[in-house]
């Protein structure tokens, strides 16, 4: 991996189970598989083995680390981040969970955050984005035609949650003001050339 780079890997809880390291394997210390027994329903534990199997192998193919070995502490808001093992690489990893997807970004230097989301879930998109996206947005969201407008809500949202978990950040107020700076940090990196994405599912 270059310095600029983000590398993605996602696939379904189940498939990253029998690719990456099956759930026994995947959850190594005793916190990790108390929080696994917690969840109340499966697909919730699922979900959660899953996402350590693809963290672990992935953070392993950037360092010479053993999946198992990769030990992690979470920051104020709960982002995790690498702790150990002694002298591994600041690696920088970022999670997000669904029912039908995990995903996982790696990169070498910068922050990152990303989010995955299921759009085809029933509910409002306009009467949420009026609360939580700026009068623009609502705007340009109510200006699409009704069939595009979900799709775009969850571009939007997206970016969004994946700026504020970049930043290891849980404020709902922050929205509005992390697109306007996520958006200035895109343009920049477009001007420079080094808006690169590589999106490599896992072998
Ligand atoms: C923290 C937050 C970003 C998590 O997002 P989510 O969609 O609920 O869940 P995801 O599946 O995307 O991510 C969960 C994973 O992110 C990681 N995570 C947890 N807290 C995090 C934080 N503060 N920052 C970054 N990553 C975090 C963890 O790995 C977590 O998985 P785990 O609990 O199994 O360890 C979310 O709860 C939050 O507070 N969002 C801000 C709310 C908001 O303003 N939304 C409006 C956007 S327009």
């Amino acid at each position: 991996m270059k310095p600029g780079e983000v590398h993605l890997a996602f696939g379904s809880p189940e498939a990253i189970l029998a690719r990456c390291l099956d759930r026994a394997s995947a959850l190594v210390t005793a916190e990790e598989r108390a929080r696994h027994d917690r969840f109340f329903f499966e697909p919730d534990r699922l979900q959660y083995a899953a996402t350590r199997s693809l963290a672990r192998v992935m953070l392993s193919r950037y360092a010479p680390v053993a999946p198992r070995d990769w030990v992690f502490r979470e920051g104020p808001h709960g982002k995790p981040a690498i702790a150990g093992p002694e002298g591994a690489p600041a690696l920088r990893f970022n999670l997000s969970n669904t029912r039908s997807l995990v995903a996982c970004a790696v990169t070498l230097d910068h922050e990152i955050g990303v989010d995955v989301e299921e759009i085809d879930r029933p509910g409002e998109t306009v009467t949420i984005a009026e609360r939580f996206f700026s009068p623009s947005e609502v705007a340009a969201l109510r200006a699409l035609p009704a069939g595009e407008q979900r799709e775009r809500f969850f571009e939007y949202w997206t970016l969004k949650e994946a700026y504020i978990k970049a930043l290891g950040a849980r404020s709902r107020g922050a929205a509005p003001r992390v697109l306007a700076r996520a958006r200035a940090v895109r343009r920049r990196r477009a001007r420079r050339g080094s808006d690169r994405l590589l999106v490599r599912p896992p072998r």
